[in-house]
């Protein structure tokens, strides 16, 4: 997806979807940081959907260690930043009054990933600076096996998306995700299978690592982009 197929994320998951979501992370970061464009600095920005509905507001940093995400994040959000890094281990060698990590912080699968992730959100904060991140799901939440699919019809070639996930072994703290592309045009129908390895920690899983990294925590409401229904959002204040 983030390679060879990242021209097609803004069909996968278009900015707009991420509209309402936005507003969520808009209304937190303004409750703390006050009036005024203040600096942020996004890790695993993607596509920069999310990040496009915060621009407005933010003066925006935005990484990704996929060169054709950046690609894609760079037509859409113009005015931004754009560095090319591992969200465990880039240093940009200044400070932002806010670190936001959106889904990509599922890519990190093993708690001396995410130690790393907070020591590099750490690292770009001033005192008292905000980290919010935003797993789509703890342990706790996992609303189970789950499939959505969509059809964009009007272009050629016709694209179909099909996104599996499923936690096949719930002892430990993954789940996996399968994306089905099919594309059809004159010549015939074509499919492409991608998989992806996701974590799902427990929720004190994150409370206890964000606390041994200096924040103090707080889980403010938030809603689920697949069911709808309320999850939260982990938001650290790092200690002064
Ligand atoms: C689901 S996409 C993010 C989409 C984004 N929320 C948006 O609004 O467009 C996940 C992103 O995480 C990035 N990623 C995965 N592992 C990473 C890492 N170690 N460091 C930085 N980015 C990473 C991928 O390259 C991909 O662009």
């Amino acid at each position: 997806m983030y390679q060879e197929f990242a021209h097609l994320w803004p069909l996968v998951s278009p900015p707009e979807e991420y509209e309402e979501s936005a507003r969520y992370w808009r209304d937190i970061l303004r409750a703390r940081l006050g009036p005024g464009r203040h600096p942020v600095l996004e890790l695993g920005v993607g596509g920069g959907h999310h990040l496009s509905h915060l621009t407005a507001d933010f003066q925006a940093t935005a990484v990704d260690i996929s060169e054709a995400m950046l690609a894609v994040s760079r037509r859409l959000n113009p005015g931004v930043t754009h560095v090319q890094g591992d969200m465990r281990s880039v240093r940009l060698g200044r400070t932002f009054k806010a670190v936001l990590i959106h889904d990509a912080i599922e890519y990190m699968l093993t708690e001396d990933d995410l130690r790393a992730t907070f020591a590099t959100a750490r690292a770009h904060l001033e005192p008292g600076g905000v980290f919010v991140v935003a797993p789509d799901w703890f342990k706790e939440t996992f609303p189970g096996t789950h499939v959505s699919h969509f059809v964009r019809t009007g272009s050629e070639p016709e694209f179909t998306f099909i996104e599996y996930v499923a936690d096949p072994d719930p002892q430990d703290t993954t789940v996996e995700w399968v994306f089905f592309y099919i594309f059809r045009d004159r010549e015939g129908i074509r499919v492409e299978e991608d998989h992806h390895l996701m974590s799902l920690f427990p929720r004190d899983t994150w409370l206890r690592l964000l606390g041994e990294a200096g924040f103090t925590v707080e889980l403010a409401p938030y809603p689920d982009y697949y069911t709808g229904q309320q999850v939260h959002l982990l938001v650290g204040v790092l200690l002064q």
